[in-house]
């Protein structure tokens, strides 16, 4: 059998195996109570965790991301080298963990580039599987997107170039796509930050800004990264450390009364960050694509799924608490006993400092974002589990879309270029998955649960958008790029076991 391939566990057609079995929705772990007598000493600020306490070096302070350098002399013109290869790092006291990396780093070289910038990267793999480099998000034509079809052998080089359109300003990312193999590349550690910058960018730039790369790390006893199991290959694989910029649980200082801004990528496989940050709201400003027409104040949490961005406004309250932490609460998305995330995790602690800062207003008016208009033609795709026709699946049970598995020489749907599409993706499944399309940026128009329709409340560009359990969500898109485009699942095990088809964008 090969072995992104699985059978599923129980009978055939038992979809309860991924429904929930209970333990899922809640059960933050608490500490038993009405047993143990009231401590003798003072109880300590930060009360001991309900779990085993880390064998990861914990409350680093947290690293800048390191800027890919630009070999480029010419203006507007950005060069570079990646190197795909193996990178050991102790992890684990004693031990050494081999990555797969952009460069020896986890997370990859941030790539910080403006509107209007030609990007040529070269691309070297020394890995001993073949690769490709996806820009994720980004409006660049096929040929240069890293599809699956275009691999670049072990051993092998290429160049990819760009050029990146005025109003492309956002937060995107970059990661291997190869067919079969995109799951294991990334989980291994190969995924990086990529952000168009706007010369004329309203946010004020006395508002700091940092950057927050999520990934999610599993580590065996000795050090070394595990395959993926049956089960990871079913629900999607979630690591036993969420890292931050590569830490973990690392320390962000922030002076009382002071704006950050953040810009948080969700570079897991599958894991869902419902993230919250204690005693704060956060301001939501922009998504994948780029920043809101307003802001979006007020927000106690934001939901995350596996490839998302956001760009959000974080103040420090003043006077107290005098720490916060930045966390993802649990989520059920729908695969009940075989691992949800159940309980609290701490990703990230937010240290006041003592000098306060006066907070920095933010403009009311962020961007223009145009509505794409009314859409001419209409597309359904259905996600479903079962067996698929085509691709490679045989008689595996695995996600399918419209009941097929991925077959990278099969054209699934046609789209014509510079057309409005309305995209309505039905998920007749029990388990969530972020829905991804390639080349494009589009307008969630409004999403359907349990029959009950929720209009999309504002705006936004996204390239990725979660499709919860039975939900319908409705987006309006075009492709200004002729050739073919993939779209996907992003929890990357199903990707990897064919939850994806191709689009073919025709003159
Ligand atoms: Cu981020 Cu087709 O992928
Ligand atoms: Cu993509
Ligand atoms: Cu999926």
């Amino acid at each position: 059998m090969d072995r992104r391939h699985f059978i599923l566990l129980g009978t055939a057609g038992s979809v309860a195996v991924l429904t929930g079995c209970g333990g899922s929705g809640g059960g933050v772990a608490t500490p038993p109570t009405g047993t143990t007598p009231p401590p003798a000493s003072p109880p300590v600020s930060n009360p001991p965790p309900a779990t085993p306490v880390s064998p990861l070096t914990v409350g680093q302070p947290l690293t800048d991301l390191v800027r890919l350098a630009n070999t480029s002399t010419t203006p507007n013109e950005f060069a570079a080298t990646l190197v795909a290869r193996r990178a050991s790092k102790v992890m684990l006291p004693g031990t050494s963990t081999e990555f797969w990396t952009y460069n020896s780093m986890v997370p990859g070289p941030l790539i910080d580039v403006f509107e209007g910038d030609t990007v040529r990267i070269r691309m070297e793999n020394q890995l001993s599987q073949e690769t490709t480099v996806h820009w994720h998000g980004l409006p660049v034509p096929p040929a240069q997107d890293g599809n699956p079809m275009d691999p670049i052998a072990s051993g092998a080089s290429r160049t990819y170039e760009f050029t990146l359109p005025v109003g492309s300003a956002g937060t995107y990312w970059y990661h291997p796509h190869p067919h079969e193999f995109t799951a294991e590349q990334v989980f291994r550690g190969m995924a990086g930050l990529l952000i168009v910058r706007s010369r004329t960018d309203p946010v004020p730039t006395a508002i700091e800004e940092k950057l927050l790369v999520i990934s999610d790390l599993r580590l065996a006893a000795d050090g070394t990264i595990p395959a993926n199991t049956t089960m990871d290959w079913q629900a999607g694989r979630e690591g036993n450390y969420v890292l931050v910029n590569g830490q973990y649980q690392p320390v962000l200082t922030i002076n009382p009364g002071q704006s950050q801004r953040w810009r948080i990528l969700n570079a897991t496989n599958a894991r869902y960050l419902r993230l919250a940050l204690t005693g704060h709201t956060m301001t939501l400003i922009g998504t994948d694509g780029g920043l809101l027409r307003s802001p979006v104040p007020g927000l106690d949490e934001i939901l995350l799924a596996p490839a998302e961005r956001v760009e959000v406004i974080v103040t420090a309250s003043l006077p107290s608490p005098a720490s916060a932490v930045l966390q993802s609460l649990p989520y059920d998305r729908g695969i009940g006993m075989m691992g949800a995330s159940t309980t609290t995790i701490s990703l990230l602690a937010l240290n006041h400092s003592t000098a306060a800062t006066t907070a920095v207003a933010l403009p009311t008016a962020l961007n223009s974002i145009a509505d794409l208009g009314a859409p001419t033609k209409a597309k359904r795709l259905v996600f479903s589990w079962g067996t698929g026709m085509g691709g490679m699946s045989g008689d595996m049970m695995s996600f399918l879309i419209d009941g097929k598995s991925f077959d990278p020489a099969r054209i699934d749907l046609t789209s014509r270029v510079n057309e409005v599409e309305q995209w309505t993706i039905d998920n007749r499944s029990s388990m969530d998955h972020p829905f991804h399309l390639h080349g494009t940026q589009f307008q969630v128009v409004s999403r359907t649960r349990s029959g009950v329709t929720a209009t999309e409340p504002y705006l936004a560009w996204r390239d990725t958008v979660n499709v919860a359990a039975f939900e319908t969500l409705v987006f309006n898109v075009v492709q200004h790029h002729l050739g073919k485009r993939m779209y996907h699942c992003h929890i990357l095990e199903h990707e990897s076991t064919g939850m994806m088809g191709v689009l073919d964008v025709v003159a």
